[in-house]
């Protein structure tokens, strides 16, 4: 954990990958380790960041962008820019302040804010740090009473819709974090489920399946996302979505929208990169529904490219923890200021004159 973090910016930290080449410096190996990684051998992670650097973006001419602006609106409220802080664990392991300094971070930059069901401070005082837009990312719990009262608290403290993400029914285990001898230290806790019963302990008896008749009896279905919908006023994002028939079942149920991501190649290891994925799944949703897609974004090209792709608005992961652990809330400030502007000039050079301007037509087709 990082004590020591920046109070001064230097001048040679420009973009998010600045940050990462700092962030070592300011966080142990374990817990870098930690952050950092993904599931088994990491392809899927490795192929996040690989996808966006196979597409060129092909600029238009003398298009009039003056009065030109990244606003979009996403399930009928307004947002600033399309860069969102996706949902992040334990963020009291890149600072002390956590994912206090994060809600300020993104109060100052009309940044729209996910938090975590895992996060280290608690919802309602991460709700106090921003009077932004915030929504709050749900983790069904084994009981479906802790699961109720999750979703009462975060409609009471102001979150303006709910992320279930359903792509990590088991959480593998992050091997790079595993060989660097990482342990979650006592001090940083899942501040939101303290008051809630631990889930029950699962023991492997001779014979039995501790994933398939322990861990995964528990996992949710289908049945469960519609006792959700129905238990909230709020919109339901689902979050983890790689299947355009999983899309599209949403979408019918009364899914306000999805994001496309495979968690930061955190959850099944091989599976494509979020970005490859994401053509197919906008097809099968329609041009109008929301998307929103993370994983590998790096840059304001990238959100760039992602728009162009489909995608209505790009979440932040793994960067906003670089600058977290460099700079705390100056850090990741700086950091979304950096990719706002980023993604402006990209759009000014393109001739894109806003969000909605981007589209597949912005984007290099070597075939044609
Ligand atoms: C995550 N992610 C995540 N997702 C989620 O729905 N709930 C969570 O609690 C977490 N926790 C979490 C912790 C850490 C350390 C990481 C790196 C990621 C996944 C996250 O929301 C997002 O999908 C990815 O991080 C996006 O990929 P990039 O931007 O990190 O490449």
């Amino acid at each position: 954990m990082s004590s020591k973090s920046l109070t001064v910016l230097p001048p040679g930290l420009l973009t998010a990958a600045d940050y990462e080449r700092l962030a070592p410096q300011f966080l142990d190996a374990g817990t870098l380790a930690y952050l950092n990684g993904g599931s088994g051998a990491e392809i899927t992670l490795r192929d996040n960041l690989a996808a966006f650097a196979r597409h060129r973006i092909l600029p238009r001419l003398l298009r009039d962008c003056g009065g030109g602006s990244t606003a979009l609106s996403l399930l009928g409220r307004p947002f600033h820019h399309p860069l969102l802080l996706a949902p992040v664990a334990f963020q009291q392991l890149a600072h002390p302040d956590g994912e206090r300094a994060t809600a300020r971070a993104a109060a100052a930059t009309d940044t729209g804010l996910v938090l975590s069901t895992l996060s280290s401070v608690t919802l309602e005082a991460v709700a106090a740090e921003t009077p932004g837009e915030k929504w709050f990312q749900l983790y069904f719990q084994p009981d479906r009473a802790a699961t109720a009262d999750l979703v009462r608290r975060a409609e009471a403290a102001g979150y303006g819709a709910l992320m279930v993400t359903l792509d990590t029914p088991v959480q593998p285990a992050g091997e790079r974090a595993t060989r660097a001898g990482f342990v979650m230290p006592a001090s940083v806790r899942a501040a939101n489920l303290t008051g809630y019963a631990p889930p029950p302990r699962r023991v492997l008896n001779a014979g039995g399946s501790l994933l398939f008749q322990g861990v995964m009896a528990d996992a949710p279905g289908w049945k469960d996302l519609e006792w959700l919908l129905g238990l909230t006023r709020l919109p339901v994002v689902v979050k983890g979505v790689a299947h355009p028939d999983d899309a599209a079942r949403m979408k019918a149920l009364g899914v306000a929208g999805l994001v496309v991501s495979n968690h930061g190649g955190r959850a099944l290891d091989g599976m494509p990169s979020a970005l490859d994925l994401l053509p197919a799944i906008r097809c099968a949703v329609g041009a109008d529904y929301p998307l929103l897609l993370d994983g590998g974004v790096r840059s304001g090209r990238d959100a760039f490219i992602a728009l162009a792709m489909g995608a209505n608005a790009v979440m932040i992961g793994r960067p906003q923890l670089h600058a977290l652990a460099v700079a705390g809330a100056l850090g990741v400030a700086h950091l979304l200021r950096l990719l706002r502007q980023e993604l402006e000039l990209c759009m000014a050079l393109a001739g894109c004159a806003t969000v909605y301007a981007i589209g597949p037509e912005a984007l290099h087709s070597p075939q044609l």
